[in-house]
């Protein structure tokens, strides 16, 4: 093992508008400003891990644009290594995120270069076999997916997938998974989890915890209270924290008590990467 955690995943700029309310249908709702910040699921979830102090290393892509520059650099100044972060010709995945009054969101992604990992190379597949831990999303075309999650349970290695944004997966690809995080809607679209072969899963239920569901039974993780402020990364924080804390050997109800914590605090600022919390800050918190 050479280091802690690979993640696997998008690297979007995301555009972030703040609204009264979420738009429906046909409608019309003027924002009261705008912000251009880094995200993705991928990019957060890798700055998470690494300030939670694990070792990391970021598998994706981004065009070559400027945004390119911007996300690399956001994950490179965590400690991220982005060695197997790809340069593609064309644009960065980008994000418009809607945050209305309290905090909550609708987001939509338009891929881009992150839509070209649809394999891995031998130099990717090392960096999944040597990690502890593999966390991905659903961000990344699903064959590259399947092929990292193939690689990584042949070595032994834990994979952890965030079934975000949730969409059918096959059973294949559920069979190799170690630990699911959903939240409490993406849970709907996976209720025989366990059936299908998943090891543990992980209900994120924001300010009530999460739920540890596995074949032996259920175990809730008691929630902490946060000032909303925008919940965009709020997850993200909470599966990178998981991940660094199962590569350390924690228990899942240990690994899922700090990253409801890191959550929590995620939730108090605004933006997706620049809300992830230190580990002094999450230890603090902890101490309270
Ligand atoms: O989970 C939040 C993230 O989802 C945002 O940063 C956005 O880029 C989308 O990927």
């Amino acid at each position: 093992m050479t280091h802690d955690v690979t993640v696997l995943g998008s690297l979007n700029l995301d555009v972030v508008v703040h609204l009264p309310r979420v738009p429906g249908v046909g409608e019309t709702v003027l924002a009261s400003g705008q912000q251009r910040v880094p995200g993705g699921k991928g990019l957060n979830q890798a700055v998470a891990a690494a300030r939670a102090g694990a070792r990391t290393v970021m598998l994706g892509a981004v065009g070559d644009d400027d945004a390119a520059r911007v996300l690399r650099e956001t994950a490179g100044s965590a400690g991220v290594d982005v060695s197997g972060v790809r340069r593609e010709p064309g644009p960065s995945g980008t994000a418009w995120v809607m945050v209305q009054d309290g905090g909550d969101n609708a987001i939509v992604v338009d891929a881009a270069a992150n839509g070209t990992v649809t394999s891995l190379t031998g130099c990717d597949l090392d960096a999944v076999r040597s990690a502890a831990v593999l966390v991905m999303q659903l961000e990344t075309p699903l064959p590259a997916v399947t092929q990292a999650a193939s690689a990584a349970s042949r070595a032994g290695v834990r994979v952890v997938l965030n079934a975000a944004p949730a969409r059918d997966l096959p059973e294949e690809l559920l069979a190799l998974v170690d630990v699911l995080v959903v939240n409490e809607h993406e849970a709907r679209a996976f209720p025989d989890a366990l059936a299908a072969g998943v090891g543990t899963v992980v209900v994120t239920l924001g300010a009530d915890g999460a739920r540890v569901v596995c074949a032996d039974g259920e175990q809730a993780v008691p929630g902490v209270t946060a000032d909303v402020v925008d919940t965009t990364g709020a997850g993200d924080t909470f599966t990178g924290y998981l991940a660094a804390a199962l590569a350390t050997g924690a228990s899942l109800p240990d690994a899922c008590g700090r990253a409801v914590v890191a959550g929590a605090l995620a939730v108090e600022v605004l933006g997706a990467t620049a809300s992830i919390p230190t580990a002094d800050a999450v230890e603090r918190r902890l101490q309270r």
